[in-house]
């Protein structure tokens, strides 16, 4: 299998490398970070940089990358140096909104765009990208976090009619949106105090989690939003 993994830089998507890194049917992972090159080596893994909000640099990518049967998308934005989610709509800041869109939502259309040639047509291949259950508007009961909740809202929308396209044109591509569970990644680290004992998982845990989803998974469970434990969550 080959296998690309964007935002192989992050505590969720380095787990993905680390762990298909190990399996024997896996025969090369390639692999994106943003700004620093993680320190895992492995023969199956390439590093490569990749600005993800640079189509034209996701253009390129694609030309080079050759067939794949899975990509995961891990890459991701709840806060940065100077926000975080807004706990009322008094803090929206259109600015920090805009670049929740454009890390969390507008990526995965623009791979889907660029890289749909490389997944393989002649056998059961995966387009997911890690969303959150936050993103779900049935589930939303809390509130809050305006900006990161509507982004993962439009990547759900965005898978589902990815997902409606491609049973036309490429049948045996699934589609798929992954909740992690709350994970111990930087992404979490400030959040964490609240989560209850047992719900934050290890990288390794989530991840093991959602692999086991992702191995099931048949070109008739496409356009699904999928929890690590393989409930199927509401869009
Ligand atoms: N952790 C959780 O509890 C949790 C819960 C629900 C959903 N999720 C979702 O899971 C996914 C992975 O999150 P995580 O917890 O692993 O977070 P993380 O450790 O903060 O990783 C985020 C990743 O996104 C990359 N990234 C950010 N901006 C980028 C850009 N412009 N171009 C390319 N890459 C960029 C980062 O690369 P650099 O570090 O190199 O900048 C990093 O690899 C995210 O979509 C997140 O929303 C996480």
């Amino acid at each position: 299998m080959n296998i690309a993994i964007i935002g192989g830089s992050g505590g969720i998507g380095r787990t993905f490398v680390e762990v298909l890194a190990g399996r024997p049917e896996v025969s090369a992972i390639h692999a994106t970070y943003n700004r620093t090159p993680p320190p895992f080596q492995h023969p199956a893994v390439t590093w490569q940089p990749l600005d993800i909000t640079n189509e034209s640099a996701i253009r390129n990518w694609g030309r080079e990358l050759g067939e794949i049967d899975w990509l995961i998308n891990a890459v991701g934005l709840l806060h940065d140096l100077e926000q975080g989610p807004e706990k009322s709509i008094r803090r929206l800041d259109p600015a920090f909104f805009m670049q929740n869109m454009n890390i969390n939502a507008l990526p995965t259309l623009l791979l889907a765009k660029h890289l749909h040639r490389n997944l393989k047509h002649d056998r059961t291949a995966i387009f997911a990208t890690i969303s959150a259950k936050v993103g779900s508007i049935e589930d939303n009961r809390l509130g809050g976090w305006y900006s990161y909740r509507a982004s993962k809202a439009a990547l759900n929308m965005g898978l589902k009619t990815l997902a409606i396209e491609w049973q036309r044109t490429l049948p045996n591509v699934v589609v798929a949106a992954l909740h992690p569970g709350t994970t111990d990644t930087p992404l979490s680290k400030p959040f964490q105090k609240h989560v209850p004992k047992g719900q934050l998982f290890t990288p390794t845990r989530s991840v093991t989690d959602m692999l086991d989803v992702l191995d099931k998974l048949t070109p008739e469970d496409s356009g699904k939003f999928w929890a690590f434990d393989g409930e199927l969550l509401p869009w």
